[in-house]
């Protein structure tokens, strides 16, 4: 049935060049496909978490500041309460800051953000749906983002945003610490949120720079480190501009659950959680030396996934994986040399092992 005109004529023209997000249907033994940390939480913690679901109770709202959360994450990040702006998952965090700093440019021109490509799609997908211009700088030969390049996209475009991140989804890769610093100071009229996503998994966080340049901010969740299920993403980024972000979020966004079982988890199983980014680094590690002994091309990865270029053609590669049960992320509706790539989450030990034999046998 078509949409009735009078109601097409209300959709955004823009909505006519993005799809709805849409998860690999199917169902495979070996989900290696999301950037999700392995399941590894032990029974204790699991019932702890269990039990913290309940504490609230289900007949009050949540805690419409998330004083608990935001303090358990102050302390995690080395940051201050009130530097923080909380959200369901980082996605909601893109989509509030998008929102919120969506002024028009000079002479009424939309206004606009600057990010790189191949890079996490919401920066583009967030953007376009609330009518910006988006505008992608390529990665550099070695997939790394390249500051001339950004820095050129600055001065033409003259963004409202620029979004970057380290370690860079889907290549792994990072930027330079100067690069960053750099690149908050050429674009002076723009807030710079570098993404750190991953950096659990790189050892270093470019966090320290917090502070260094005004316009500086930073993207961090807790979806990567096995606990995708709770949402729970965060900005960093100046207090002043917290408080005003403040006032587009809605008041009880991060639920009573997910911010209780949240709060325990950073406070009473932080060991627990750096267990699992230890283990996904030494699985890391592992893959990435047995995928090359089969002849395939590894970029050097600071997240908890490899951008691999399989010896045969990546399509051929991703669909004789999947017959054998284990899904990864292929990416053949973008052309060029992003197509002869696949990302492959690091998995538990165990799925790593299925994942191996199966390349080993379709001689991927
Ligand atoms: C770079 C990057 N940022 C943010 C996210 C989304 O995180 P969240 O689950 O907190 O919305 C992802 C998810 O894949 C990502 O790759």
């Amino acid at each position: 049935m078509s949409l009735p005109p009078a109601l097409r004529a209300l959709v955004r023209d823009e909505l006519a060049e993005v799809e709805a997000y849409a998860p690999h249907e199917g169902s495979f033994e070996v989900r290696l496909d999301a950037n999700e940390a392995p399941d590894l939480l032990s029974r204790d913690a699991r019932a702890r978490l269990a039990s913290a679901a309940v504490e609230h109770g289900m007949a009050r709202y949540p805690d419409a500041r998330a004083r608990a959360l935001k303090d358990a994450l102050a302390r995690r990040a080395g940051a201050r309460p009130d530097e923080l702006l909380v959200g369901v998952g980082s996605d909601e965090v893109i989509a509030l800051l998008l929102s919120a700093l969506d002024r028009p440019r000079k002479k009424g021109q939309p206004p606009a953000i600057v990010t790189c490509t191949p890079t996490f799609v919401m920066y583009r997908v967030s953007a376009k749906v609330r009518g910006y211009v988006v505008v992608e700088v390529p990665l550099d030969a070695a997939w790394r983002p390249s500051l001339p390049s950004l820095l050129h996209a600055v001065e033409m475009v003259d963004p409202n945003l620029v979004f970057v991140a380290s370690p860079n989804n889907p290549t792994g890769t990072t930027m330079a610490r100067d690069d960053v610093l750099a690149l908050a100071r050429a674009a002076k009229g723009a807030l710079v949120v570098i993404d750190e996503a991953y950096a659990p998994f790189a050892g270093a966080s470019l966090g320290d720079l917090f502070g260094a340049a005004p316009n500086l901010a930073f993207l961090g969740t807790l979806s990567k480190i096995g606990l995708a299920a709770l949402r729970v993403g965060w900005l960093r980024a100046h207090p002043e501009l917290i408080a005003e972000l403040d006032k587009v979020r809605q008041p009880y966004n991060v639920p009573a659950v997910t911010q209780r079982m949240a709060t325990v988890a950073l406070t009473e199983l932080s060991a627990e959680l750096d267990a699992v980014v230890r283990v996904v680094r030494e699985e890391r590690a592992r893959l990435s030396l047995e995928l090359e002994r089969m002849g395939h091309a590894v970029t050097p990865s600071a997240a908890n996934f490899l951008w691999v270029k399989p010896a045969r053609p990546a399509t051929e590669v991703f669909a004789a994986l999947a017959e054998r049960g284990v899904l990864v992320r292929a990416f053949p509706q973008r052309g060029g040399r992003v197509a002869a790539q696949l990302r492959i989450t690091v998995g538990t030990p165990g799925e790593n092992d299925r994942l191996l034999a199966a390349m080993a046998r379709c001689g991927g």
